[in-house]
């Protein structure tokens, strides 16, 4: 038991900044920031925000993305302080070893494999709709054994069907063609990720603008038509009324959802160790990249409920649709590429921290060293399990169905978060003098406000989230006992302190 919560000592992290093999610092502000952009701006905007309008807020999905992004930027604070104080891989992970003990630290590290690696099959899967979307305009398509995932899941009758598909080449592919520009080096996929970025903030500023001289204000009304609240405690309705088969509806309902829009700011923080200047710049990107987003989604939300009557807008490819239901076709063309490209560098964003966390794991002993802490000789990137997760997403991303993983992202993540916002209230009290850059403002007023709106959000999805995360959860705490916990880096560092 007394393993289980040790701690690691704020001055052993410290230490570990400086050692060898280290990642290469070439990171600078704005590239941290476009790193941050472009794990955000994804299949979120482009797609979810159909569903969360359509089933669960109405109009008043506006309301929704503000109050998820409300959330994130206390998150975002707290991540901030942490990243500013340790400026080292492992994220949310290495601020529980930290605070929480080892037990905490690896279920957070597991837990996060939810937000990377199943979050990288969820977008590879949108990433395939879309393309099959933008390829079908020229008339072209994919093979229908090839075109999907075998099977679907159906939310309100809990029950599975099969699509007549064997696979998702497409997302398979754009996995591949991923993992091959990560192993060739953080620069390159900075640089890719930069030329992605540049193109879909154009294109959600294009929609933002052009779609705002189609905006008619009669549709905004009712604003509200499922309500403002959509609160339940493991699967009953306590705030709001519940929508089909029992899930909850309304703002705080379309929030949880939407919330999947936000998921990737924090993955700025596990780049703490490839950044030049982290103590300045991980805060500076980290909040600058949510606070753009948050903007542009918010505005994005306004215009497409303002061009279409909420219940028109297309579940699948909204932001295209409603530009076609308004009469611009042309706009389908721009864009479905924009979404194509967005939803790419997201996918690289996303992959692109997954070995990061792993590989802070496999320093402190709790995962095999020689295959998770292997970093390449010419590359300088963690290539071994760079390539390991390609494979993992792949498998995910072509077999298992979006909206079972989209979900489930969405309740991991909110976990991590948690955790974070309560680790900075723990280091508060425990390292009071601890040299922090970055000081998390109105504490304790932001990590609690960051606990309470993220418990909030988890409590607002349905309740088979919270099974399948505990189920998670328990498989790693399994492993931990049969293996981090006996080659955890710090038996040895025991002995010699
Ligand atoms: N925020 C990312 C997206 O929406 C995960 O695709």
């Amino acid at each position: 038991m007394q393993k289980s919560l040790r701690k690691k000592p704020l001055s052993l992290l410290l230490k570990e900044v400086h050692s060898e093999n280290r990642l290469n610092r070439i990171l600078g502000p704005v590239a941290l920031t476009s790193l941050g952009v472009g794990a955000i701006i994804g299949t979120g905007i482009f797609v979810l925000i159909g569903v969360a309008a359509h089933d669960k807020a109405g109009p008043a999905v506006t309301l929704s993305f503000a109050v998820a992004g409300m959330a994130c930027i206390f998150a975002a604070l707290c991540y901030s302080e942490f990243a500013s104080m340790v400026p080292v891989a492992g994220s949310a992970y290495t601020y529980a070893y930290a605070t929480l003990g080892e037990l905490m630290a690896w279920i957070i590290g597991w837990d996060l494999i939810l937000e990377y690696a199943v979050a990288s099959a969820t977008v590879a899967h949108g990433w395939s709709k879309y393309f099959q979307d933008f390829i079908g305009i020229f008339g072209l398509g994919v093979p229908l054994l090839f075109s999907n995932a075998p099977f679907d899941f159906d939310p309100t009758s809990g029950l599975l069907s099969s699509t007549g598909a064997w696979f998702d080449l497409p997302a398979v592919l754009i996995t591949f063609a991923v993992t091959v520009v990560l192993v060739k080096g953080i620069k390159e996929s900075a640089n890719f990720n930069a030329g992605m970025v540049i193109v879909k903030v154009a294109i959600v500023l294009l929609v933002i603008v052009l779609g705002a001289m189609y905006v008619k204000p009669a549709n905004w009304i009712p604003f509200a038509p499922f309500g403002f609240s959509g609160l339940s405690l493991f699967g009953h309705t306590v705030l709001g009324e519940p929508g089909a088969g029992g899930t909850p509806v309304g703002v705080l309902a379309g929030a949880a959802m939407i919330f999947f829009a936000y998921i990737g700011f924090d993955s700025i923080s596990t780049h703490a160790e490839e950044a030049k200047n982290p103590q300045r710049d991980i805060p500076i990107a980290l909040i600058g990249s949510l606070v753009v987003c948050t903007i542009l989604y918010i505005a994005v939300a306004a215009v497409i409920t303002g061009m279409v009557p909420y219940n028109k807008i297309n579940i699948d490819a909204p932001v295209s649709n409603a530009f076609m239901q308004v009469g611009i076709g042309w706009a389908q063309f721009i864009i479905s590429l924009g979404a194509i490209t967005g939803i790419t560098s997201v996918l690289l964003v996303m992959m692109l921290s997954q070995p990061r966390v792993f590989l802070a794991m496999a320093r402190d002993g709790l995962l095999p060293k020689s295959f998770f802490g292997a970093i390449h000789e010419k590359f300088r990137t963690p290539w071994k399990s760079t390539i390991l997760t390609g494979i993992f997403v792949a498998i995910l991303g072509g077999m298992l169905p979006l909206r079972l993983l989209a979900e489930l992202v969405n309740i991991g993540t909110l976990f991590a978060f948690v955790v974070v916002c309560l680790a900075v209230l723990i280091m508060r009290k425990t390292h009071p003098d601890a040299n922090r850059p970055f000081r998390a403002p109105l504490v304790p007023f932001v990590p609690i406000a960051g606990i309470l709106t993220c418990l909030m959000l988890m409590f607002s999805l349905p309740v088979e989230n919270w099974i399948r995360l505990f189920v998670w959860l328990l498989i790693g705490m399994v492993i931990y006992f049969f293996y981090g916990r006996k080659h955890s880096a710090l038996n040895t560092y025991q002995e010699e302190a």
